[in-house]
């Protein structure tokens, strides 16, 4: 399934890729999504065009989970796990999706990018990006938010410096991450209150709250 709307993004990002990158355009600029989807990106890890530059790739949770999943720093895993975002590729399976879908008339919601880009992690991405391992049934997943893991998960580039995290594509989320998806184009929108939704799916390491 993963594969198949991949594949389905080849075409698409290279046809709008031709029409609109300019040599030395990034494609984060160039907005390969807003001309795929008439949409503006919902996910991307907003790497350069450029063949020199690192391509991060989305790993997945498990990957995550690896280390982040320990009591004493709040296991922001098993925080996660317990949000709605977790369920958030699953919930398009239920009659309550079915029913939003037939009214569009989508067949399978968890088929049409019409849902999937907002339910699913690493949507919008370039197949390049997209690592053997990300399951589309984790739903809304730890990179979402923090940006595709290839690169600052490893060997704790960004649990030794935040800088070096950054580098590596790793995201420290704010309001804005959120409106990519918590907004009208959603068709069961909820009024979006950023500092209420956030403390929802918090998950505070409660050692670096004690500095
Ligand atoms: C090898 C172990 C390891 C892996 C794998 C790992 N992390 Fe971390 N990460 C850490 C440690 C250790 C810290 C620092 C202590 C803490 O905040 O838990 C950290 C910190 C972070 C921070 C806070 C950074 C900051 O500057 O405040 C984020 C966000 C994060 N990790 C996200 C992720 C995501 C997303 C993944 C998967 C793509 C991941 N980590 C994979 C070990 C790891
Ligand atoms: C819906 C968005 C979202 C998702 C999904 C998400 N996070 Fe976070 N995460 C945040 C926000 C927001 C913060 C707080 C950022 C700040 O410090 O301003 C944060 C902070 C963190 C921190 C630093 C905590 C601290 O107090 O230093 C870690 C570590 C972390 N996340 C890991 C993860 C891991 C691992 C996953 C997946 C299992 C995950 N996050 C999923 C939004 C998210
Ligand atoms: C990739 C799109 C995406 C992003 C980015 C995103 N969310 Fe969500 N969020 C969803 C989806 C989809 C659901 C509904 C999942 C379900 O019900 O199965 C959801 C549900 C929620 C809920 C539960 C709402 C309810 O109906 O009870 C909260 C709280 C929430 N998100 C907070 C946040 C916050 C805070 C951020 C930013 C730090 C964020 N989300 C970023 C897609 C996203
Ligand atoms: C623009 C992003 C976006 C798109 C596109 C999107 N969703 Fe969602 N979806 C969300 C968010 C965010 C939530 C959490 C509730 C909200 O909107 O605040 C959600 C929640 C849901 C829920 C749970 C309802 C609830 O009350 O919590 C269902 C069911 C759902 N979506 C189905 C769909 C279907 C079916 C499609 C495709 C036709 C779709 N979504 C497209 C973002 C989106």
């Amino acid at each position: 399934m993963k594969l198949r709307y991949a594949l389905t993004l080849i075409p698409m990002a290279f046809a709008v890729m031709l029409a609109v990158l300019q040599p030395g355009e990034t494609a984060a600029q160039g907005s390969v999504c807003e001309g795929g989807f008439g949409e503006q990106s919902v996910v991307g890890s907003g790497a350069a065009e450029d063949p020199k530059a690192p391509v991060f790739q989305y790993i997945g949770v498990d990957k995550c989970k690896l280390c982040h999943i320990k009591k004493s720093t709040g296991a922001p895993y098993s925080q996660w796990k317990k949000t709605k975002h977790a369920k958030a590729f699953e919930t398009l399976a239920t009659p309550e999706a079915k029913a939003i879908a037939e009214k569009l008339k989508i067949a399978d919601p968890q088929k049409s990018d019409q849902c999937l880009r907002c339910h699913v992690t690493g949507f919008g991405a370039k197949p390049e990006e997209i690592a053997p391992s990300l399951k589309q049934s984790e739903g809304v997943g730890c990179e979402v938010c923090h940006g595709p893991g290839s690169e600052y998960h490893k060997e704790d580039v960004h649990a030794k410096s935040r800088e070096a995290g950054l580098k590596a594509g790793m995201i420290i989320p704010d309001e804005k991450t959120c409106l990519k998806c918590h907004n009208k184009d959603s068709p069961s929108y909820k009024e979006f209150d950023f500092a209420k939704f956030s403390k929802e799916i918090a998950h505070p390491n409660p050692e670096k709250q004690k500095k």
